[in-house]
């Protein structure tokens, strides 16, 4: 297990990374979130040992300090460009640091490598080398994989393919600390959404709990408009008509079916309003600024 406390790193003398604190069980595929310039890499890095910090960082117990890299023995990273000698092959770049040519292989073939690993890397596309640093970070069974924007550069066939290795490494109990700048990137492969802003974490939630139904409101298909109106409008429930639909606060939602029960009516449709991720998580960040929760 991954465990940050507290974690504040400065960069020449200015405070980059505030106070972070966040844990990553085996399994776990933690999507690290936020605009540009907000401090990912840097805290990717921090995680890596290569930046000073105070707090601290261990992994299965073991420290990590700027000095201290013992514990990153079992960590695959793929930070910002990755590191490939160009005048050398993939595959010669891959046996740098491989220590199991069976695992190797595997890695060649599940990231579909073969038609250009033999070539020398200096002519690869973003894409290409995106992919190969990948590997890198995936050889030798590691525990934890740190991948910065694995995404970039690549198209959406090789993204799905990414994907499925990156869920296929997490099922066998690899745990990754993944970033992006695009919260829809990683909405289909992250288990838990770590929004940074300005170095801090606004938002660390389980993927789990952000798909339960957070509605606010439903939408009610009725027959029989005005009498619907009519009993809506003594019993002091709010609604708007929205193409044709009902729309009523979810609180209200059981006294509605009540009344249009008990007055013999029928709802023809009832169904929550459906948000997005980014609305789900813009709504849940406008709860907490409202509330002045800490989450
Ligand atoms: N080596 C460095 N020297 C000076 N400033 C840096 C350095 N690395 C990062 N920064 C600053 O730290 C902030 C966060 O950068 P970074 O971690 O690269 O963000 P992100 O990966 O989220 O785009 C930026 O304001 C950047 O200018
Ligand atoms: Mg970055």
């Amino acid at each position: 297990m991954l465990s940050v406390k507290d974690v504040t790193t400065f960069i020449q003398g200015k405070k980059i990374i505030h106070d972070i604190s966040l844990d990553i069980k085996p399994g776990e595929i933690v999507g690290l979130i936020g605009p540009n310039g907000t401090g990912k890499t840097t805290f990717m890095k921090t995680v890596l040992g290569l930046t000073k910090f105070t707090g601290s960082i261990s992994i299965d117990k073991q420290r990590i300090t700027e000095n201290n890299h013992q514990a990153l023995k079992k960590v695959g990273a793929l930070i910002e460009h990755p590191a490939i000698y160009p005048f050398l092959t993939g595959r010669q770049n891959l046996l740098l640091y491989s220590e199991s040519n069976k695992d190797l292989e595997e890695i060649i073939s599940t990231l579909k490598m073969e038609n250009f690993i033999d070539k020398k890397s200096k002519n690869y596309s973003l894409g290409m080398k995106q992919k190969l640093g990948i590997g890198i970070a995936l050889l030798n069974n590691p525990e934890l994989v740190i991948l910065d924007e694995p995404m970039n550069g690549l198209d959406i066939e090789s993204t799905i393919m990414i994907r499925d290795v990156i869920r296929k490494y997490a099922n066998q109990g690899c745990m990754f600390l993944i970033s992006s700048h695009i919260l829809g990137e990683l909405q289909k492969v992250m288990t838990q959404v770590v929004l940074l802003r300005s170095g801090k974490v606004i938002l660390n939630r389980s993927m789990d709990l952000l798909n339960q139904d957070s509605s606010k409101k439903y939408y009610v298909q009725v027959d029989k408009k005005n009498l619907i109106e009519n009993l809506l409008s003594r019993n002091n429930i709010d609604y708007q008509w929205v193409d044709n639909c009902l729309e009523i606060d979810s609180q209200d939602v059981k006294l509605m079916q009540d009344l249009i029960f008990q007055n013999g009516f029928y709802l023809n449709r009832l169904e929550p309003e459906k948000l997005n991720l980014e609305e789900k998580v813009i709504r849940i960040l406008s709860d907490k600024e409202g509330s002045n929760n800490e989450e």
